[in-house]
């Protein structure tokens, strides 16, 4: 499967795809992403057929640990090995380190991902989501 680095004409996308994935937990927005971009932020893509960003992904490294900022994959490209590649290609850029992210408790499919990649849960954080009000377990990947 075919990533590469996000580039900042590709920006207006990815926020188009966080209203259409994320309408009721606060979307990214284009100031946000190009936040993550002056940041330095590790951020991949995949493409569809057309050329056009159909599943994207960011990490935030730190010292001894990394964060998953957002993934997300469009709904017409579920299902198809996308947002594991984009997930995998993430933890090798984590290198080791220990890896967290937060994630919907409701989020079957987002779940079922990390739990095959090694995550468990560490904890709930009640009403993170806004203005949804759900709850978020964090998730941790132990180093390696
Ligand atoms: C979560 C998401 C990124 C997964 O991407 P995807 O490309 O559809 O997932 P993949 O095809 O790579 O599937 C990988 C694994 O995820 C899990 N999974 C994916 N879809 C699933 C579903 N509908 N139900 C249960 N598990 C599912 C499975 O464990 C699957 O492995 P398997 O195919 O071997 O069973 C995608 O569903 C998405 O963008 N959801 C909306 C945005 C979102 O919730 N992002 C995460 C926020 S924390």
């Amino acid at each position: 499967m075919e990533l590469a680095d996000l580039p900042w004409w590709d920006i207006p996308a990815l926020a188009h795809l966080e209203e259409l994935l994320f309408p009721t937990d606060s979307p990214w927005t284009e100031a946000m992403f190009w936040g993550e971009l002056a940041e330095g932020r590790y951020y991949r893509v995949h493409r569809d057929a057309a050329g056009r960003v159909d599943g994207y992904a960011g990490l935030a490294v730190h010292d001894d640990e990394a964060e998953v900022q957002t993934i997300g994959v469009h709904p017409a490209a579920q299902g198809a090995g996308i947002g594991r590649a984009l997930l995998r290609d993430l933890l090798d850029h984590a290198d080791g380190r220990r890896v967290l992210l937060d994630v919907r408790t409701d989020n079957v499919p987002a779940l079922g991902l990390y739990a095959a990649e090694g995550f468990h849960t560490l904890g709930v954080r009640r009403r993170y989501y806004q203005p949804s009000g759900a709850d978020a377990y964090t998730m941790e990947r132990p180093p390696s």
